[in-house]
């Protein structure tokens, strides 16, 4: 018994003397580790008769206890003496100079598509998303592309290999698709009572990445385009040319830009054309607002009336205009970038010049005069 009292006295002496951890540790070892003083004892109570178990028993559990706890206890004391000595005696020094970071850059692509977002959001159109990989009838049938006529081929379409159910699906020429996939999407939406022959109108915005078999100066085999929809009664061109010349003045903030509309063709508007920006591209760089040269930004069109049926809309009771804008070629004529395939080399190079700051408010740019 003596002996017990005395060995435990002796141990919390020590533990209490320990200035640091390695002699806590010591002492833990010597009574606790694997042929401590305690875990001998306590290996011994097997040789000892039921009697003198059940005495000497609990008082070992005992001693044993009253160690490890009063290890326990000075472990964190001395972890809180030393966290104390070295937070007096650390000191941040807030006058030293940074240390240089990399940052990155935002892409012109994404710069330029929150730019024009910001602009058509403040006229009133919402947001409409679609799948990059589309199917025929949403890319072609759907917009009036007759089967087996030549201007689906105009559009240079990746296939992808036909699936199990004989089907090739592709990645789609443009973001068209989503003016399908929104008239009829909101046509189904509608309570049986509107759904009776009338639609609601619809004014939207889609971005997104379209793919053709395609690369020069001014195309690359990916691109960006921007494709808007207006549905309601009594639209017309007009509304379309005040959109569109509304949104290139707001977009460039300059009101001296000069666009020019030429009468074109595609297969799902009618009538249809496309509008090009005035630019200068002499010199190695574009510049808007003078020059004797034009960039094509944008096609679009009143919706025809063949697509309106296909998507469960009346043409006699709907009219809308679509179009659809070049993302990157406004960036190149905005930002002054000569050839489009730069845009998605991925050089990095490239970005630290043309690329902005993450921190920059869309429309903040400098403008043009
Ligand atoms: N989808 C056409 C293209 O990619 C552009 C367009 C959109 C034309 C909407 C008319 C209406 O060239």
């Amino acid at each position: 018994m003596t002996d017990l009292t005395e060995l435990q006295a002796a141990l919390l002496g020590r533990i209490e003397a320990a200035q640091d951890i390695a002699a806590l540790e010591a002492v833990r070892v010597e009574a606790l580790g694997k042929s401590g003083s305690i875990s001998e004892m306590l290996k011994g109570l097997g040789k000892m008769s039921p009697d003198e178990r059940r005495e000497q028993g609990p008082k070992i559990n005992g001693l044993r206890d009253a160690v490890a706890t009063a290890i326990a206890e000075k472990k964190a004391a001395l972890e809180t003496a030393e966290l104390d000595r070295k937070l007096a005696a650390e000191r941040v020094d807030l006058s030293l100079p940074p240390a240089p970071e990399r940052r990155g850059r935002v892409h012109p692509t994404m710069q330029v598509l929150d730019e024009m977002i910001a602009v058509f959001a403040d006229m009133g159109f919402g947001l409409a998303e679609g799948p990059d990989i589309e199917d025929d009838f949403h890319n072609f049938t759907a917009l009036n592309f007759p089967p087996k006529h030549p201007a689906r081929e105009m559009h240079d379409t990746f296939w992808l290999p036909e699936n199990e159910a004989g089907e090739r699906k592709l990645l789609r020429t443009h973001t068209s698709p989503v003016q399908v996939r929104t008239m009829r999407t909101s046509n189904e939406k509608l309570p049986a009572w509107i759904a009776n022959g009338q639609a609601p109108p619809i004014r939207v915005i889609v971005p997104g990445r379209v793919y053709r078999s395609d690369s020069d100066a001014t195309h690359t085999p990916m691109f960006h385009q921007l494709e808007g929809l207006v549905i309601d009664r009594d639209i017309h061109m007009g509304h379309l040319k005040w959109t569109l010349e509304t949104f290139t003045r707001r977009f460039f903030e300059a009101d001296g830009v000069v666009t020019r509309f030429r009468p074109h063709h595609f297969p799902f508007t009618e009538p249809s054309c496309e509008m090009d920006v005035q630019c200068d591209r002499s010199g190695g760089s574009v510049k808007i607002g003078q020059g004797a040269d034009w960039l094509e930004i944008l096609g679009g069109g009143m919706v025809h009336p063949n697509v309106l049926r296909n998507c469960g809309l009346d043409p006699d009771e709907w009219q809308g205009f679509a179009f659809g804008l070049g993302v990157d070629r406004l960036g190149m004529l905005k930002y002054g970038m000569p050839d489009l395939r730069d845009m998605f080399a991925g050089d990095v190079r490239w970005l630290e010049h043309y690329g902005f700051s993450a921190f920059q408010a869309p429309n903040s740019s400098t403008g043009l005069s």
